[in-house]
């Protein structure tokens, strides 16, 4: 899992700072600031805004236009779940929906004790030993209930 430092205004000020006279520097500031804290937050528009001299409106729009960018931090845990052929028809819907109901979200959402982001990806190469999941950046095939399971656990549920 990647470590991310605490939202720091300071920081922040300095990233914006290395990358506020380059042409384009709105993007590379939003993708710097999300590297170093995680997501964007909410404190950085007004930052950036100044910054770049242009409105907190437009730095909005483009935070929520692309859907790399987090406004919240993220889960402790990432869990990925491959949905592609090869592995739905080795049963990965039936786990999908197992691990729904375990975490109570859907696809794209986090716990409510915000410990896990569930994600749906499509093919892991790991199709000859499908299904396939992927828990913190480490890959898991031949996924079954109790591996599922101990991938819960793993991630605190
Ligand atoms: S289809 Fe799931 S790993 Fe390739």
């Amino acid at each position: 899992m990647e470590r991310h430092l605490a939202w720091d205004g300071d920081i922040a000020a300095r990233i914006i700072s290395e990358w506020k006279s380059r042409e384009g520097a709105l993007l590379p500031i939003l993708h710097a600031l999300q590297e170093e804290f995680g997501y964007i937050h909410p404190a950085a528009t007004a930052l950036v805004a100044d910054a770049l001299n242009i409105g907190r409106a437009e730095i909005h729009g483009v935070i929520t236009f692309y859907p790399d960018f987090r406004q919240a931090p993220p889960a402790a845990h990432s869990l990925k779940l491959c949905r592609a052929e090869a592995c739905q028809s080795q049963g990965a819907d039936r786990l999908a929906r197992q691990a729904q109901d375990a975490l109570g979200i859907g696809f794209g959402g986090t716990s409510a004790d915000g410990k896990v982001q569930l994600d749906a990806v499509y093919c892991l190469g790991l199709c000859s030993v499908a299904p396939s999941a992927m828990l913190d950046g480490r890959i898991v095939g031949r996924l079954d209930d109790g591996k599922l399971a101990s991938l819960l656990t793993e991630a605190g549920q």
